[in-house]
């Protein structure tokens, strides 16, 4: 568990330190915003306990937006005019929950308006998420500034389902994060759900020797043939919304 918190807080700083020169600190909205963090956890806990599925989706989208140009908020700009944004590239289509995002904005900027980065938001809340499913907490540092560059092409990057563990590997890696950083960040898929189709292909009908992806546990690809039927490829598996905490 410790490595899992000293990993997500070390994601933070290693992809806000992408953007140009940003000095985070623990107490930069001290004197200017000092609710900021609880404002937030409020939005986020309300979200979740209308839709069970939000502290998932705001884990992911953090990720996600921290993976393309640094935590920046990048992944919560809209698409406009001939630039389609990050939202709408392939890999962020499943991506959801934004409105807790706008939401949780909304309120920060009723109490200290123009002073909070969106980028801090999203960071703040997959925190909130986290410890909301019963995963670790860990301190947030603030000050990420909100990029206004966000390109559907650049989500590319992303770390696709089909990767083996060289390509992960290699991804991370050009991120600044080692191999126990992408096995401790695995983690967050402790909460959450994928879509059939992520993984259709290694269940059934994997190559011509094999029905199923002999590198997969076979109970595992028993468990998982049982939730994705063949004739149902929207269906999700997953696991419930707790934050598994022993996972290594
Ligand atoms: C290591 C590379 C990664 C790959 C290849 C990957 C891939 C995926 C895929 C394919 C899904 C299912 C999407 C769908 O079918 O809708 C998913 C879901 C998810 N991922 Fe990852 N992911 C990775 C890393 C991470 C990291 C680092 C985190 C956060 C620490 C994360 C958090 C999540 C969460 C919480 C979900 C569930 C989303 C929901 O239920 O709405 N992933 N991921």
């Amino acid at each position: 568990m410790a490595l899992l918190i000293a990993v997500l807080t070390l994601v933070l700083l290693v992809s806000a330190s992408t953007s140009p020169a940003i000095a985070l600190s623990l107490n930069h909205y001290e004197k200017t915003c000092p609710d900021v963090e609880s404002i937030v956890a409020k939005a986020v806990e309300r979200a979740t306990m209308k839709d069970k599925t939000v502290p998932a989706a705001l884990l992911r989208m953090h990720f996600h937006d921290c993976f393309i140009r640094g935590c920046d908020a990048s992944v919560l700009l809209y698409s406009k005019g001939n630039n389609k944004a990050e939202k709408d590239g392939p890999a962020n289509l499943s991506l959801h929950g934004f409105y807790v995002i706008e939401n949780a904005k909304k309120e920060v900027e009723a109490a200290c308006p123009g002073v909070v980065s969106c980028a801090d938001i999203l960071a703040f809340a997959a925190r909130d998420a986290v410890v909301l499913s019963g995963g670790p907490t860990w301190e947030v540092p603030k000050g990420r500034k909100d990029g206004r560059t966000s390109k559907a092409s650049e989500t590319i990057q992303l770390p696709a389902p089909t990767f083996n563990i060289s390509q992960l590997q290699q991804s991370f890696s050009q991120r600044g994060l080692s191999m126990d950083d992408l096995v401790a960040l695995s983690g967050g898929h402790t909460i959450g759900f994928s879509h059939c189709s992520s993984f259709q292909n290694r269940i059934r009908n994997f190559n011509a020797t094999h029905d199923i992806d002999p590198t997969m546990h076979p109970s595992f690809a028993a468990s998982l043939r049982n939730v994705c039927p063949i004739k149902n490829k929207a269906k999700n598996a997953g696991a419930n919304g707790s934050f598994f905490n022993s996972f290594r």
